[in-house]
């Protein structure tokens, strides 16, 4: 099961130095005070949630693995629900939803376009939908670089860039993983997003104020519901 025992190590093996405190920054200064209640989507480990409550946000996580939230939960005290996306498994309005760190990478095609439509249903009239996506310079990245070793851990990458997937194995010393993540097209996010009710502010190179690019690797998508 992907997120069983990885639980245990995703923050010390898996996750940047710094890196959820530096998307939370950006997520502080792009909403301007506009933003009180956030969705953070595929919460995983809660480490955004963590960054943004201390920020003074009221957030409630949504992830599909109980190993996450229970990591979750240790970190932070907000609300965290156990479920599987395009299913959201909470109620009320959001002023913002986010997802970080390739959740939705996670999402077949049509499971991305169910989830968006989901997404505006929770989010407010003029609320933010945050959220990053590997690129195809990621995915012949990955392709280029099938077995990353580090402390401990191996990845190991099958990349089809016809069918767009990666099938990867994820090693520690006390387990192993499967996970199989989607490489989405520019152009079927940018239509998903529209047919759910949501306008493309824009596409940035990581979480910085650079456009996307031909060499980004991580575009994060900024959208606000119409
Ligand atoms: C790479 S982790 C990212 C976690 C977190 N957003 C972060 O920034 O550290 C991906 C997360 O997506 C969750 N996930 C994957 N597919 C999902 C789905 N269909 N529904 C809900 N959660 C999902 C996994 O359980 C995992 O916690």
């Amino acid at each position: 099961m992907a997120y069983g025992k990885l639980a245990d190590v995703y923050d010390d093996v898996l996750v940047g130095e710094g890196a959820h405190a530096r998307w939370a920054e950006f997520l502080d200064g792009l909403w301007r005070g506009e933003v009180r209640r956030v969705l953070d989507v595929c919460c995983g480990t809660g480490l955004l949630a963590a960054e943004l409550v201390a920020r003074g946000y009221e957030v409630v996580g949504v992830d599909g693995s109980e190993a996450m939230l229970a990591q979750a939960r240790r970190r932070v005290d907000a609300p965290f629900h156990c479920s599987m996306l395009p299913a959201l498994g909470v109620e009320g309005e959001f002023d913002a939803a986010v997802s970080t760190f390739d959740g939705f990478n996670y999402l077949s095609p049509d499971e991305l376009r169910s989830s968006f439509g989901a997404l505006a249903g929770v989010v407010r009239a003029g609320g933010w939908l945050v959220f990053d996506l590997h690129t195809d310079e990621e995915m012949r990245f990955m392709a280029a670089n099938p077995v990353v070793e580090s402390g401990g851990f191996r990845l190991t990458s099958v990349v089809d860039e016809v069918a767009r997937t990666c099938e990867m194995t994820l090693e520690g010393e006390a387990f192993t993983e499967h996970h199989l993540e989607y490489f989405h097209r520019p152009a079927d996010v940018r239509s998903s997003l529209e047919a759910a009710g949501f306008e493309v502010a824009s596409v940035r190179d990581d979480y910085s104020d650079r456009a996307a690019g031909e060499s980004t690797q991580t575009a994060v998508w900024i959208a606000r519901r119409a």
